[in-house]
């Protein structure tokens, strides 16, 4: 059986009401630096203030958080950040068209740690082919976690993704320590760079590799 209908429009409902926002929020052409997974926003507003020409975009699912990293944005009157409470991809799938994004940074994201659930985890082939669609040659992904298994699965898929490709340790343009960052006794990094390829049609497979027993870089 698959979803109720009433279930089917209150999603049809929340997608229009987030595309009106967005659409007035960040009104086309625009290039964002976008942070998934923002949190209480230390991370996005530091940076909005260190690159006070970039547009800057944070999504998180829980409202308390993005409440307090909408009062670091009026704390600090900064006119280049907003936060949005809403599902990553959901946000994504509901920006205007013409909106890119230069930089993606995903740092802590939810390592969905047993192994039935790792279908949950954001970093999967299919999300790496959907944001290559809106991201130019050259554009970043910053990737963070301290989960050493999610960051050795993302980090062997790449020769297997033709829009990306793993760029060479080094150091990145703003550090800056987050809830979790602060939590964490150790975590891995890595940066990779789209490349000239074409982005895959909508819903073309990808093929999952298996993950390899070791490959981590840690800071
Ligand atoms: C482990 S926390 C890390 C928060 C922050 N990046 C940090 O380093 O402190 C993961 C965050 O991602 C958010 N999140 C998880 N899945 C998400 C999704 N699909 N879309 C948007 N946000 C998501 C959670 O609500 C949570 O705030």
């Amino acid at each position: 059986m698959g979803p109720k209908p009433d279930f089917l429009a209150r999603v049809a409902q929340r997608q229009t009401a987030l595309r009106a926002m967005l659409a007035a929020l960040i009104p086309a052409p625009a290039a964002l630096t976008l942070e998934i997974g923002s949190g209480h926003g230390h991370f996005l507003t530091r940076y909005s203030a260190e690159f006070p020409e970039r547009l800057c975009l944070g999504v998180d699912l829980i409202s308390d958080r993005i409440r307090r990293a909408k009062r670091k944005v009026e704390r600090a009157k900064l006119s280049n950040c907003h936060f949005v409470q809403a599902e990553a991809r959901e946000l994504i799938d509901a920006l205007p068209a013409g909106v890119t994004f230069t930089e993606l940074w995903v740092l802590f994201p939810d390592p969905w740690p047993k192994k039935r659930h790792h279908k949950n985890r954001l970093l999967q082939p299919a999300f790496f082919e959907t944001i290559a669609s809106r991201m130019g040659k050259g554009a970043r992904v910053y990737f963070r976690t301290d989960h050493g298994e999610y960051f050795r699965t993302v980090f062997a898929l790449f020769p297997n993704i033709q829009t990306w490709r793993l760029e060479p340790p080094a150091q990145w343009p703003l550090e800056q320590e987050t809830v979790f960052q602060a939590r964490a006794p150790s975590y891995h990094s890595l940066v990779a760079v789209r490349t000239s390829s074409p982005a895959r049609p909508a819903g073309a497979a990808v093929r999952v590799p298996s993950v390899p027993t070791d490959s981590t870089s840690s800071a």
